[in-house]
């Protein structure tokens, strides 16, 4: 058929069949359908949304329009954690050498900051000399000896959704669940992988802003996940603060290493130890979730996490004395500046204002060619729910190295002013402490 026939019989709510969904990814892959022929059907995908078996091949030709690692070599299960992005999540980087710490090989590929949430190779990279561009064969050579490896996106994964990204982006189709889920899955499933978590933020600093949509969004991932004979467990995860105390690079590495030396604040604990346990899991690693649980956090409390990750750090290029000491290894900003909030409680954080608030300063990108300053970003300690005494020290701690009276300071620091509601009703019951909201398994 020819690709406006294809078209029509999308638009009309007609179901393609896995030949011609192949055909047609294969013309986005090589260039033979034109921009506006794939425009009008990401729009008819926009409107008819894909019966299952419509995802799960259109999710599989765009898998294998580039390479796919061949992980088989490897003897561990191979299992990766992949989040819908949010505020200070760091979670990846404590998270990788728990789980490789506990028998379980975690290829992991990861993706840069843009707009207002961070991206964990650029928080790798904030440590001196670490590298994440290394060579597919040195890649699965560090997964199979160390357990994990971090490393970006080459040109060669998925090359159909760098094509369909970046036309959805114009055509106000980026928001559809099904081509939302089979650009995520495509990239993931071209690692190798034998299974996967996947940790869906929802709340205003999310991309998924309620439940019910996310719950959706994790179905549609389910289902090409099973396509393709795949495991995949599904953590709803609240993003209506920033996680952790941290939004920037460096400073979020050095978040990251107290959670593997055991510390840090108990929200990202939580997400480590709720999404490796599941890692565990779906691994063969762990009976249950509580049994992961336990095994992620005897890994963290004993220094083994810790380990696997100064040898990542040291393979990957990286100054390895950044486990020791932190502070001295990571870049620092110029100055730190104090913001004190209001008195009453936190009623709600608005953490994509925080987010943007930090990219205001350098930590991130608006554009995908801006250069990012690694030691740039908030240090947030105040939390949802907490009431604010009246003469309390301040809360927050602007990391920058922008010159005196430069506007963008006075930008960033009228947004992370404007992010907290305070409210004067002290009696408010307090928020959940858990940011888990549900697991589909
Ligand atoms: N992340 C992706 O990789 N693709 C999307 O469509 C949305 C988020």
């Amino acid at each position: 058929m020819l690709p406006v026939q294809l078209i029509r019989k999308k638009r009309d709510g007609g179901e393609l069949a896995d030949s011609e969904l192949r055909a047609f990814v294969a013309g986005v892959t090589d260039g033979s359908i034109p921009d506006y022929q794939v425009a009008a059907m990401l729009m008819a995908i926009y409107f008819n949304g894909m019966a299952d078996g419509e995802l799960a091949s259109w999710a599989d030709a765009m898998t294998r329009s580039g390479d796919v690692l061949d992980l088989s070599g490897i003897a561990r299960p191979k299992i990766d954690k992949h989040s819908t992005g949010g505020v200070g999540d760091k979670i990846s980087i404590p998270l990788a050498p728990a789980v490789a710490a506990c028998g379980i090989a975690v290829p992991m590929v990861s993706g840069r900051g843009l707009g207002h949430t961070g991206g964990t190779l650029d928080k790798l990279e904030s440590i001196p000399g670490f590298r994440v561009d290394l060579s597919t064969d040195r890649f699965i050579e560090l997964v199979d000896k160390l357990g994990v490896c971090l490393i970006g996106q080459t040109d060669r994964v998925a090359p159909a959704d760098k094509r369909l990204y970046a036309l959805r982006d114009v055509t106000a189709t980026v928001e559809s669940l099904p081509l939302i889920a089979s650009s995520i899955m495509s990239k993931k499933l071209a690692e190798g992988i034998d299974g996967l978590v996947l940790d869906c933020k929802v709340g205003r600093g999310a991309f998924m802003k309620t439940i019910e949509r996310a719950r959706e969004l994790c179905g549609l991932m389910r289902t090409i996940a099973r396509g393709a004979g795949k495991t995949m467990t599904c953590v709803l995860t609240d993003m209506n603060a920033p996680i952790g105390r941290t939004i920037g690079n460096a400073l979020e590495i050095r978040e990251s290493i107290e959670i593997l030396r055991g510390g840090g604040p108990a929200d990202t604990r939580e997400l480590v130890y709720a999404l490796g346990a599941e890692m565990l899991v779906l691994g063969g690693a762990a009976a249950d979730a509580d049994a992961g649980r336990a095994k992620i956090k005897a890994v963290l409390g004993d220094g083994s996490a810790l380990e696997v990750f100064r040898k990542v750090v040291e393979a990957q290029g990286g100054n390895p004395a950044v486990c020791d000491s932190p502070a001295t290894v990571l870049p620092r900003a110029a100055t730190r500046d104090e913001l004190t909030l209001p008195a009453g409680r936190i009623a709600a954080i608005d953490s994509e204002a925080l987010g943007i608030a930090a990219l205001i300063m350098g930590a991130g990108r608006r554009t995908k060619e801006d250069k990012i300053d690694p030691s740039a970003g908030l240090v947030v300690d105040a939390y949802l729910g907490e009431i604010v005494e009246r003469g309390a020290a301040p809360q927050i701690w602007i990391h920058h190295s922008l010159p005196p009276g430069d506007g963008r300071l006075a930008e960033a620091r009228a947004m992370i002013a404007a992010a907290f509601v305070i409210d004067q009703d002290l009696t408010a019951p307090p928020p959940s402490a858990s940011r888990i909201l549900e697991v589909i398994r």
